[in-house]
């Protein structure tokens, strides 16, 4: 069989030999990758693909299963090698290590228990779970009977839970008793209560004990120790069509409800290892940690699949950077010997506030490699990640990707292709970027602005919105025909470097956390003395972005708790993560003679700009502007 290995590049020439042959003849390169993963059925066709319908499909025909190539794949080599180390919320309670033979029994287990509990192939299961082994543990038995896993980041609202469990329509929930996070203590069971309120797909629901409360559980609730004690250590694994979904995680888009992508298990398996492989440079005996949480892309792809199909150690941590203090995140790297770190620029920017005491207190020679994903680094966070953490000793990979991508996208490969802080460099082997103007021309200069898009088809590309094709379509595949269309805008400069300048929708990522306006919009709308809202994003020094919302009030004698008001619906709708930083109230909004907000206009005023917002006399009602600027 073919060692993936053999493709991962371990110099510039190998690099550039690589990404050539990948571009040159696609799909016998990535045949070649494939071939390196167990499959019960080989592929009859690598790739066929349509840009107009969109479709794309990636070794059709072929069946195979992830979570046995993540696990029953390591266990002739490594039985007793740690898959997953994890480090609890507490400081003071033991951590863990789970070797991938224990891994292997706990996924099979927890596998018999979604059989036993009616969990057929395809049907949905909602995750909604601390940062614990249980919920990788859940997330791969899903997918080794081929169940669709949507895993809801536990930060999110019951509303907001209510909405993803309908719209994928799961049949169960996994949850736990509740979830330590810093000092705090959260009561995730009554959430889940109150969103299954009004779920009416899910038949069961298994609590996992994490907090040790004394909670009763319902009629549909079953305890997941009761449920696991009964089940048995093996369960095969169900071979499942390449094509067939994988998972579903929602994101938000620039309008209306969360998109709900579908990633399908053959070629995001492929990617996700082979990606993994060639960013970080994982060797053996290497502890690779990533901060993020599974509810978000970066879990999915970069804590569990990649990591585990790669048969590395990967770290799963409960906590928060800042609990007991500002230095744990430090203090396990050196407990750890954490040779990996992969973390976002919001928390870069945060831990860098803090006196450089809080990291030299702790021993981080074994730190070999440092990444960043998620927003643009800004040159500051980037020289305090590579002066005061890397000791300028680690190469820093700076990871292009979303959601809808599956895999990292554009990003230096540690210590084989050369870094430049605030660019995330070169695509990656197999991925074709290119720039477009406004016209979806392809721009060829060098030192450029342009959109962002790519040309051809890479196996991890979501498939679909789970139930939505036509958005599907029209977000990503219609502005520019024959291209995907991420959203974001990007600088190219004179070494094909790319560099990602932001988003050019209505999408904005506060403290890495891709947040639509419209959502956040009609939350603050509901409140009954709203008569409408504009939302928009402005530079904040830690979250990177942060909100500023425009209010139109009917009665504006009445703004005593305004905006504890507002922020309590968004909370309770969305997540607290989406609270405006400041809400002004507004006698009007700039709209265009169409009817259409201003955005461009508020922007700049929530940036503190008071006079220069180019032509104005378009719109309705110039007037307005002057009265906001005073307002401000
Ligand atoms: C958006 C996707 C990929 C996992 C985390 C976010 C922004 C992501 C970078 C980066 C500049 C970045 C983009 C992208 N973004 N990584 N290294 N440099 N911007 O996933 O929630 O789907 O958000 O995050 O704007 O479109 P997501």
């Amino acid at each position: 069989m073919e060692k993936i290995d053999n493709y991962v590049p371990r110099s510039l020439e190998d690099y550039n030999r690589l990404y050539n042959e990948s571009i040159t003849n696609p799909e016998s390169f990535w045949e070649k990758i494939a071939s390196t993963f167990t499959w019960k059925k080989k592929w009859k066709n690598v790739l066929s693909f349509d840009f107009k319908k969109p479709e794309f499909k990636w070794f059709e025909g072929g069946k195979l299963n992830i979570s046995e190539n993540c696990l029953d794949r390591h266990l002739i080599d490594k039985p007793n090698q740690t898959a997953i180390l994890f480090e609890p919320n507490d400081p003071n309670e033991k951590h863990q290590e789970i070797s991938y033979k224990e891994l292997h029994q706990r996924v099979c287990r927890f596998s018999n228990v979604l059989k036993k509990n009616n969990i057929e192939k395809g049907d949905r299961v909602c995750l909604y779970m601390p940062m614990v082994p249980e919920l990788a543990i859940a997330v791969l038995a899903c997918s080794r009977i081929g169940a669709v896993h949507s895993v809801v980041f536990a930060g999110f609202s019951s509303t907001a839970l209510a909405a993803r469990i309908n719209d994928a329509d799961c049949k169960m929930l996994v949850t736990a008793d509740g979830s330590f996070r810093g000092s705090k203590t959260i009561d995730l069971k009554s959430i889940a209560d109150e969103a299954l309120a009004s779920c009416p797909s899910v038949e069961v629901s298994i609590v996992l004990k994490r907090i040790n409360s004394n909670i009763e559980l319902n009629d549909i609730d079953k305890w997941w120790h009761d449920e696991i004690s009964l089940a048995s250590n093996e369960c095969e694994a169900t071979g499942i069509d390449s094509e067939d979904p994988l998972f579903i995680l929602y994101t938000s888009g620039s309008t209306g409800k969360p998109k709900g992508m579908v990633h399908s298990c053959g070629g995001y398996m492929v990617y996700s290892e082979y990606s993994f492989k060639n960013v970080f440079q994982y060797n053996k005996g290497d502890v690779y940690w990533c901060t993020a949480d599974i509810g978000w892309i970066t879990g999915h792809s970069y804590i569990v699949y990649g990591p585990l199909l790669s048969g590395a150690t990967t770290v799963m941590f409960e906590g928060v950077p800042s609990f007991p203090d500002f230095g744990r995140f430090w203090e396990i790297c050196e407990k750890h010997s954490i040779t990996h770190f992969y973390t976002a620029p919001t928390a870069i920017r945060a831990l860098a506030k803090h006196p450089k005491s809080f990291v030299s207190k702790y021993d981080l020679n074994s730190l070999k490699v440092l990444g960043t994903v998620g927003e643009p680094i800004n040159e500051e966070a980037w020289n305090w990640y590579n002066e005061v953490v890397g000791k300028k000793s680690c190469p820093i990979v700076d990871t292009w990707w979303q959601t809808e991508t599956g895999g990292i996208m554009i990003s230096s490969i540690a210590g084989v292709t050369d870094q430049k802080p605030t660019f995330a460099t070169k695509p990656m082997i197999g991925i074709q970027p290119v720039l477009l103007d406004n016209d979806g021309q392809e721009i060829s200069d060098s030192n450029t602005n342009g959109i962002l898009a790519i040309k051809y088809p890479w196996p991890s590309i979501a498939r679909t919105i789970y139930g939505d094709r036509e958005r599907y379509k029209k977000v990503y595949f219609t502005a520019y025909p024959g291209y995907y269309f991420p959203g974001d805008g990007a600088f190219r400069d004179d070494d094909e470097n790319y560099r990602i300048t932001g988003r050019v929708d209505d999408v904005v990522i506060v403290s890495g956390h891709n947040l639509g306006t419209a959502p956040i919009e009609d939350a603050i709308n509901l409140h009954e003395n709203v008569v409408e809202s504009a939302l928009v994003g402005f530079p904040h020094d830690v979250k990177g972005n942060a909100l500023y919302a425009f209010v139109i009030l009917k009665d504006d004698s009445k703004t005593e708790n305004i905006n504890t008001e507002i922020n309590d619906l968004i909370s309770k709708t969305i997540g607290p993560i989406a609270k405006p930083d400041k809400v002004q109230i507004v006698p009007g909004l700039p709209k265009t003679r169409s009817g259409k907000i201003m955005r461009r206009i508020l922007r700049k005023i929530a940036c503190g700009e008071k006079n220069n917002f180019g032509d104005i006399s378009t719109l309705l009602n110039p007037e307005i502007v002057e009265l906001i600027v005073k307002g401000y």
